[in-house]
């Protein structure tokens, strides 16, 4: 890391040698020649852990950024508060990062606009998940802290350009994303205090309960508890990165899960969610017009996706084992995505019945379910190349056929709703 070296460096607390003297003061700066002369003294903490990036990510910032998120998406606001429970806005205020966790901290936040809502949006969802499923485990909420606001550093060493949104991206790309928790745990694993216990916790944030998700395809039991609230976190975060009524979209979501999350920390969100409604009158007023159209092309485009499924079975059958997995896996979810579609009713509706003379919150509701499967489609599109890393060489070309069929159907369908 030379950000360390080229932005001023202070000292994040009085910096002691073994033997109790004083050497540097806290908020002194520190500069090259005085960094290199500590080094050769015994000091009673790393000195990585007493310096900061003087203008880098703090606790403080953070909050300020707390606070602003919660004045945008009141469900949030209303998660995040509780009488029984220190505010997650105060924990994200109290906290102090230092050495190369700040710094990583620092130039993750600064290097994409955006990052820092994310991380603060995951912390605060992952901290209020974390005192509703392990109240009094203040251990485990600081871990959480450092490990939800640091998911996400291993993009640093990922090309920009596979990151921006609506890039197109192969087998090739979607490797080198997957490879994002891998890589941050691999920063972090070796640095001292929370670091190190939240790297793990990081590594599996992209896991999912069904043995479909990344990096290793771990399945249910071998995710920890953790983990899988730093997950689900990850999950709701990402919706609101795409300005989405929150509360909603989570609801329906959470109808569309099926076996990927923990249901302890889904039911916890779904009460959650439940003493708290939200009128979102504005989110979908835009794509409630047509929305009868809208839903004939989507159902009609989720049934083309079954057909490409189908038509890929008899060559898909005699792939490999991992392939085999794969494919099963993703027949499964575009069934299940299905059967969500089918149980809205909307596929057998007659022309118009259900949206003359219907309350607008059903109408609300079609949009947000629209939206949703959009969503799913997309992030099994991701999914699926993600998983291409353990496939053998041959099923490739297969594999990066179907995949076009099928991301054709699914890219048509989010131009149909958003
Ligand atoms: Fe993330
Ligand atoms: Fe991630």
């Amino acid at each position: 890391m030379t950000v360390a070296e080229e932005r001023q460096v202070e000292a994040t607390e009085d910096i002691y040698s073994e033997n109790g003297m004083k050497l540097v003061a806290k908020g002194y700066a520190i500069n090259r020649s005085m960094r290199d002369r500590l080094i050769e003294h015994k000091l009673i903490k790393p000195l990585e852990d007493c310096m900061a990036v003087s203008d880098g990510v703090t606790g403080k910032r953070c909050a300020e950024t707390a606070e602003r998120m919660l004045d945008t998406y009141p469900v949030l606001r209303a998660m995040c508060t509780s009488e029984r429970r220190a505010s997650p806005v105060q924990l994200i205020a109290d906290s102090t990062f230092a050495g190369r966790l700040q710094t990583l901290l620092t130039v993750y936040t600064e290097h994409q606009a955006g990052k820092l809502d994310h991380a603060v949006c995951v912390a605060l969802v992952a901290l209020s998940l974390t005192q509703r499923m392990m109240p009094g485990e203040t251990d485990a909420l600081s871990v959480m802290l450092v490990a939800a606001l640091s998911h996400d550093v291993g993009e640093l060493y990922i090309d920009p350009q596979y990151l921006q949104k609506g890039a197109e991206l192969g087998p090739k790309e979607w490797r080198h994303i997957a490879a994002h928790p891998v890589i941050a745990n691999n920063l972090l694993k070796d640095l001292t205090g929370l670091a190190k216990p939240a790297a793990a916790l990081i590594m599996d944030h992209h896991e999912r309960l069904d043995g479909f998700g990344y990096p290793q395809g771990l399945r249910s039991g071998e995710v920890s508890e953790h983990s899988q609230i730093l997950a689900v976190a990850e999950m709701l975060g990402g919706m609101l990165d795409k300005g989405g009524g929150l509360l909603q979209q989570a609801e329906v979501a959470v109808k569309l899960i099926h076996g990927e999350f923990s249901r302890p920390v889904i039911d916890v969100v779904s009460r959650t969610f439940q003493e708290y409604r939200e009128v979102d009158a504005a989110t979908n007023n835009e794509a409630l017009r047509d929305a009868l159209t809208r839903s004939r092309e989507l159902g009609e485009r989720l049934d083309g996706i079954l057909r490409v499924q189908d038509s890929y079975k008899p060559m898909f059958d005699r792939g490999s084992p991992p392939f085999k997995f794969l494919w099963r896996h993703a027949a499964e979810r575009f069934e299940s995505i299905r059967r969500a579609w089918s149980s809205t009713g909307l596929d057998v509706q007659p022309e118009g019945s259900w949206l003359t003379g219907e309350p607008t919150a059903m109408q609300r509701e079609v949009a947000i379910i629209q939206k949703e499967i959009n969503w799913r489609l997309k992030e099994l599109d991701r999914e699926l190349h993600a998983r291409v890393i353990r496939l053998a060489a041959g099923d490739l070309p297969m594999l990066e056929r179907y995949l076009k069929d099928v991301r054709a159907l699914a890219t048509d369908a989010e131009s149909v709703t958003t």
